[in-house]
């Protein structure tokens, strides 16, 4: 028995000497040494190789779209690189087409600083900023869906457009964390932002976001996004929100109530249920005020609302209904990827081109 003990005393012994020299190689390894990053035409700056190229650009305070936090799933992180940023990752090849990968194009979270690396970053990200801010007012919009009241301070105002969104820092220990917010209000409030929050099971920034209170400090950077409302009155306008998708659609009928009342827009408004429905008295109080503004909404479950006289299935299914076909149109879509997809089929059967159908897919 005491063979077998010794045997095991000098294994265990073993093992440990062999973790700590694999620990201590892998440190020695991953030791790339100080590196220069240029950026653009500034000067290069040195940093401790084996950090992220997302990460080194944040402390540059260059705030590149992250909407996934760096996990390699949203793929709107990219930047072009022009040299030291070593071979494609599979994980990034399905964000990049075929001329991005001939230009250098990568995403930024997933570049490791081996080594001493050049890059192009767009003159339109070097503007984003970063905010401090506060949170001034917290409603609840329904059983899983909250309004925060965000107040600037530091810079104190924010110049965006309606449709664009904000990445709301999550704090914690380790590497940044990020989740993208649409903001619902209008540009008109230049020192507050109002964001629309539906509370995801399980998930990091949805859970802060609905723990914070009034008077807590917040951190986010933006704004992000890129729907340019077409200036011309007359252009007709349609917007199709699905679910938390209404946030953006919020802020711009707003922005239009205020800025072209009289501009022909449609909204369609998806829900599961009629207990999901956001907003629904503002949209009808705006529509009052609003000469050419029409809102549409569909349940997809309608079963559990027995009350809903309204229509019923989803919402592409309503645009397909009611949208008629006519050039020269705009149309942004907010929602889930699978509502994004089937609305702009049904859009682009009636006339808009691929150039005239923004989106934000979450
Ligand atoms: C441009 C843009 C704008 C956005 N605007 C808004 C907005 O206005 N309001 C808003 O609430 N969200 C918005 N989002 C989504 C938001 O950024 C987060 O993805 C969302 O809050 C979930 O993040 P989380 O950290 O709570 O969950 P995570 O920690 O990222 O995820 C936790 C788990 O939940 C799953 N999960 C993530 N999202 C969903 C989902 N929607 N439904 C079901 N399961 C999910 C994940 O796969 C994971 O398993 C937007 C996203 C983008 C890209
Ligand atoms: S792919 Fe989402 S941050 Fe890089």
């Amino acid at each position: 028995m005491s063979v077998y003990i010794e045997a095991i005393v000098v294994l265990g012994i073993l093992g440990g000497v062999l973790s700590a020299l694999l620990a201590l190689a892998g440190r020695r390894l991953a030791n790339y040494g100080p590196c220069s990053v240029k950026i653009n035409e500034r000067e290069p700056i040195i940093v401790e190789g084996g950090g992220k190229l997302l990460e080194t650009l944040y402390d540059q305070s260059i705030f590149i779209p992250s909407a996934c936090g760096g996990q390699g799933t949203c793929g709107y992180c990219k930047v072009e690189v022009v040299s030291g940023g070593g071979t494609v990752f599979p994980t990034e090849i399905p964000f990049l087409n075929e001329s991005e990968l001939q230009r250098g194009v990568r995403l930024a979270c997933q570049v490791k600083i081996k080594q001493d690396i050049q890059i192009h970053v767009e003159e339109s990200l070097l503007k984003i900023k970063e905010f401090r801010a506060r949170v001034s007012r917290v409603r609840k919009l329904t059983h899983d869906t909250r309004e925060l009241e965000i107040k600037l301070s530091e810079p104190a105002t924010m110049e965006f457009t309606p449709g664009q969104y904000v990445q709301v820092l999550v704090p914690g220990k380790g590497e940044r964390i990020f989740r993208a917010y649409s903001i619902s209000s209008p540009p008109a409030n230049d020192n507050t932002i109002e964001l629309v929050v539906r509370l995801i099971p399980g998930g990091v920034g949805s859970t802060y976001l609905h723990r914070v209170e009034v008077g807590d400090e917040i951190t986010l950077t933006g704004p992000y996004g890129d729907f340019e409302l077409d200036e011309d009155k007359k252009t007709e306008l349609i917007c199709v929100g699905g679910g938390c998708g209404i946030a953006p659609m919020h802020s711009i009928i707003r922005h239009l109530q205020i800025t072209q009342p009289k501009k022909p827009c449609t909204l369609f408004l998806g829900a599961a249920t009629a207990d999901d429905i956001m907003y629904q008295e503002e949209f009808s109080e705006l529509k009052k005020k609003m000469s050419h503004f029409e809102i549409h909404y569909a349940l997809s479950d309608p079963g559990a609302s027995p009350e809903w006289e309204g229509e019923r299935g989803h919402i592409h299914e309503l645009v397909e209904k009611l949208v008629k076909d006519k050039p020269g149109r705009q149309a942004f879509l907010c929602g889930p990827p699978v509502m994004i997809e089937a609305v702009s089929r049904v859009l682009q059967s009636k006339s808009f081109t691929k150039d005239r159908i923004f989106y934000d897919e979450f």
